[in-house]
């Protein structure tokens, strides 16, 4: 039985909300009452994600589209959301791209996205919702990062770097805000996801191993003997969002079966 969360009337952000964790993420706010805005860069994929989101319905769901790697385009977009819904409650920054390249091999532009995308695009939307959330006196943002913040995964420095950047940018934050605004972090492990299937392929043809042979790579070493579901990270960012975690901040949760920490 899911915890019963109620986050009726709350105005929800979710970057990454067309495909992978942040639908998952949207869905259980629009469950749990919220109005939520899913915001993504492919308006095909948006407005599939925000249909199966409504569907859930408690609450309501649209989207926005962005691409994360244009501070123009999140200055328009964020400004689009506060016409919209009059500000934002609580911002869940999901948003990611990942992609494994040796650091000799790393071109700047996979740097640029990297650090674009994971880590300046979630200070510039931040930033843009924040000062509603200070005058008003009240919110929380949840920033996912990962546990590749806070272990050395090879041929990731780029991914890491931005990660490690998210979890400083939370902490300092959190000092910045409280008691107004909350901020915290949410650090998965492995979760079955568009992301994590393109880096099990990208196994598979770099050692010329099956497919099922590179999940098996991946996946061992969870103590909890499994990939996290997208769900599992939704149900931290859910508790770290609501009133139950109302003393914490500036926590970074990890969320990976064991794995961060083994
Ligand atoms: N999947 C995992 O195992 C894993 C592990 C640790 C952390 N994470 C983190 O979780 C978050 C969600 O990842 P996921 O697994 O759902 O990945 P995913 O690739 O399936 O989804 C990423 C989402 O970010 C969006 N996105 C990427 N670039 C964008 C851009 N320029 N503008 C707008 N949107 C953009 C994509 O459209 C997509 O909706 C990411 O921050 C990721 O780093 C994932």
């Amino acid at each position: 039985m899911p915890h019963a969360w109620n986050f009726a009337g709350e105005r929800v952000l979710v970057s990454g909300g067309a495909g992978g964790i942040g639908p998952a993420i949207g869905e259980a706010f629009v469950r749990a009452g919220a109005r939520v805005v899913l915001l993504g860069r492919d308006i095909a994929t948006l407005t599939k994600a925000v249909e199966v989101a409504a569907a859930a319905s408690e609450g309501d769901a649209s989207g926005v589209v962005c691409d994360l790697q244009d501070a123009g385009e999140i200055a328009r977009a964020t400004g689009e959301v506060i016409d919209r819904l009059g500000g934002i409650d609580i911002l869940v920054n999901n948003a990611g791209v990942s992609m494994h390249v040796p650091l000799v091999e790393c071109t700047d532009e996979v740097i640029d996205l990297n650090l674009d995308v994971n880590l300046r695009a979630v200070m510039l939307l931040t930033r843009g919702l924040l000062r509603g959330m200070l005058q008003r006196g009240r919110g929380s943002v949840v920033n996912v990062s990962s546990q590749a913040a806070e272990r050395g995964w090879p041929e990731n420095t780029h991914y890491s770097a931005s990660k490690a950047g998210v979890l400083g940018f939370t902490l300092a934050l959190a000092a910045e805000v409280a008691p107004a605004v909350r901020v915290n972090a949410v650090c998965p492990g492995m979760v079955m996801s568009g992301m994590m299937r393109g880096n099990i392929r990208a196994t598979s043809e770099h050692k010329h191993i099956s497919y099922d042979e590179a999940y098996e790579e991946w996946s061992s070493g969870i103590p909890m003997g499994r990939m996290q579901r997208t769900t599992d990270i939704a149900n931290a960012v859910l508790f770290l969002a609501s009133d139950d975690a109302s003393e914490i901040t500036g926590e970074a949760l990890n969320v990976s079966g064991g794995q961060t920490t083994h």
